[in-house]
């Protein structure tokens, strides 16, 4: 019988506020893949997997958590979504925001969002401000500006966007069987992390008030990593000029800082910084041995599963399950420099099919 995935509403139903089921908008959201990383798990002696969410409609996890901000929002008849955003957040809120026929304003900071998820966002028609002053600028300016104004605010400290983002948690343990030993993932703004460990202990019975049968047996320690120029959480005081080429998660003052807290210490996980040079690794590790390209943030649960085993914290055999959040075509500069930051070149040959087998020193 024909099926298609039906976006993480539809499929989640039953686990899901009543209030987001009302005017569903969905461009088809989740059921992204669980991709064994064969390379990974020789580098670590651990048995990791990658959630592979640049394959969301908009090419990044944002879009499990901006089907049912949006929902939510079409369900109480808003007309405008405004959200700050290091680039994702802005790219799916545009396309939800344009599925349900509404305005989305976005407040960027000015000259560090990446290039692909500037022109996502501008395509599909949002009202985009370039903000002189950095992310959490834009979040202070937006929560205000949706507090005085007929505006909804979607960035995550809207718990719709959590209740969202929860079911990448739900399909980890749907493909798995049960939940892993480990979740790493990258942590900027902490939407992320909370809404993991709030699927898993969901998924694991451990939440007051459900009625539903739990699907796992145990929860995963949370490894959140952030970029160490960026890193609030790990240093324990917000950061005033954050700073790291891993631009999605330059972000000084977490608005979801106390809940990553909480998923670290309940689950027995950790919270640490990695460096834009390990970021960087990993991301060519992803991208030449695994065959995996992401943005540089969503490499950095990758480089931080792989500084740990370096300084033999990884468990050997674990399971563990790294996020990968969006794509590496929003930022695709990256792919074009060597280890040494020199720029790749490619060779040009004649359309000769000798020539181009000499090039390919097939000969
Ligand atoms: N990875 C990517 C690719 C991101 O875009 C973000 C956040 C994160 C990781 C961190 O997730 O904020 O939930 O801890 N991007 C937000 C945005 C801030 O505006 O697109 P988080």
């Amino acid at each position: 019988m024909a099926h298609q995935w039906r976006g993480v509403i539809a499929e989640y139903a039953e686990r899901l506020p009543e209030h987001v089921q009302r005017r569903v908008i969905t461009l088809g959201e989740g059921g992204t893949p669980l991709v064994p990383a064969p390379a990974l798990s020789a580098l670590t002696g651990a048995d990791v997997f990658l959630k592979v969410e640049g394959m969301n409609p908009t090419a990044s996890f944002k879009d499990r958590g901006m089907t049912t901000a949006i929902s939510s929002a079409a369900g109480r008849g808003a007309k405008v979504v405004v959200c700050a955003s290091t680039g994702n957040t802005s790219a799916s809120a545009a396309a939800y925001a344009t599925a349900a026929g509404m305005i989305c304003a976005v407040l960027v900071p000015d000259g560090k969002i990446a290039m692909g998820k500037l022109s996502q966002a501008i395509a599909h028609g949002a009202r985009l401000l370039q903000v002189d002053g950095n992310f959490d600028d834009c979040l202070v300016a937006a929560r205000k500006l949706a507090e005085a104004y007929p505006v909804e605010l979607v960035n995550s400290v809207n718990p719709d966007r959590i209740e969202g983002q929860k079911t990448g948690a739900f399909e980890v343990v749907d493909a798995l069987g049960d939940a892993p030993d480990i979740h790493a993932l990258p942590v900027g703004n902490a939407g992320n992390i909370t809404a993991y460990w709030k699927g898993y202990r969901e998924y694991a019975g451990l939440d007051a008030g459900s009625s539903l049968p739990p699907v796992a047996t145990r929860t995963p320690a949370m490894w959140g990593f952030q970029a160490a120029g960026s890193a609030p959480i790990v240093l324990g005081h917000p950061v005033t000029e954050p700073e790291t080429i891993a631009t999605a998660i330059r972000i000084g003052n977490p608005a979801s800082w106390q809940q990553a807290i909480d998923a670290r210490d309940t689950s027995g996980g950790l919270i640490e910084a990695v460096t834009d040079e390990q970021i960087l690794v990993a991301h060519r590790i992803l991208s030449s041995q695994v065959g995996v390209f992401v943005e540089p943030a969503s490499a950095a649960g990758v480089a931080g599963i792989l500084a740990l085993a370096a300084q033999g914290r990884v468990p050997a055999g674990a399971r563990i399950v790294v996020t990968v959040t969006g794509h590496g075509l929003k930022d695709p500069q990256w792919a074009l420099r060597t280890a040494d930051g020199s720029e790749v070149t490619t060779m040009r040959v004649s359309a000769d099919v000798v020539a181009i087998a000499d090039a390919l020193e097939l000969g």
